[in-house]
């Protein structure tokens, strides 16, 4: 493991700001195997060494993975003005640099990968890639083989760039709504819910189920979350 600023290392590890963790060093809080720490431009090797803050020591993680059922009325972001966070579901976290790996709307329940891992979520984000993601979505009348063909052809929703093809499939429906699972392989704002308003659908529920190789448990409700296994990680990597 790399050395590190014990500055760097504390923030990072969510014991507050820079000039907070600055602070900390300078009233003697802080030590690197028994020995109390002068300057917070001090590096050391955290698989190396113990820190201790307060004689407590630090467990030094270097990268989290949560998948979150993500609830209606949480943004996906790190901060907000007006509703509560994705982030803030994630009470067990030991980081403090956590973030959604892209976004679901407020009003958009399921999968969410929440990490600090920047270089795993540029991949999975990349336009390049077209990492499938699988929603499931209620929407306003009977979705037919029109609907279904316009989604697989891509579809002008305003963007420079039509739609990509996306699947479309009915799982049931009523006598005013159905119940369908799409796959999209791109991400644009609001994508799904736009592509149904130009086939003069609205969506009434939607809910993503997967991306990528990961698939949201089951066993997870709403706001729950639990970190990823090895095996869950090394195949979103791959
Ligand atoms: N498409 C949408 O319209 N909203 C989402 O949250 C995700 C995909």
């Amino acid at each position: 493991m790399a050395m590190l600023r014990i500055d760097k290392l504390l923030t990072e590890m969510g014991f507050g700001s820079r000039s907070q963790v600055k602070q900390m060093v300078a009233r003697g809080r802080v030590s690197v195997d028994g020995t109390v720490v002068s300057r917070p431009e001090t590096k050391m090797d955290p698989e190396l060494s113990e820190i201790t803050v307060d004689g407590m020591p630090v467990v030094y993680t270097q990268y989290e993975y949560y998948m979150l059922h993500k609830p209606a009325g949480y943004v996906s972001a790190t901060q907000d003005n007006c509703y509560p966070t994705v982030v803030e579901l994630i009470t067990g976290a030991v980081r403090g640099d956590l973030f959604p790996v892209g976004r679901l709307d407020l009003d958009t329940e399921g999968l969410l990968l929440v990490t600090n891992d920047g270089a795993l979520a540029h991949k999975l984000l990349s336009p390049k890639r077209h990492v499938p993601k699988v929603y499931q979505a209620r929407v306003t009348g009977i979705v037919d083989g029109e609907d279904i063909a316009a989604f697989q052809n891509g579809m002008d929703i305003g963007e420079p760039e039509w739609t990509l093809p996306a699947t479309l499939r009915v799982i049931s429906t009523d006598e005013t709504e159905s119940f369908v699972e799409v796959v999209i392989t791109e991400g644009k704002y609001h994508q799904i819910k736009r592509m149904f308003a130009v086939r003069g659908r609205e969506v009434l529920y939607l809910k993503r189920i997967s991306m990528g190789s990961l698939t949201l448990d089951d066993t997870l409700k709403k706001g729950e979350y639990r970190p990823l296994s090895g095996q869950e990680i090394a195949e979103l990597k791959r």
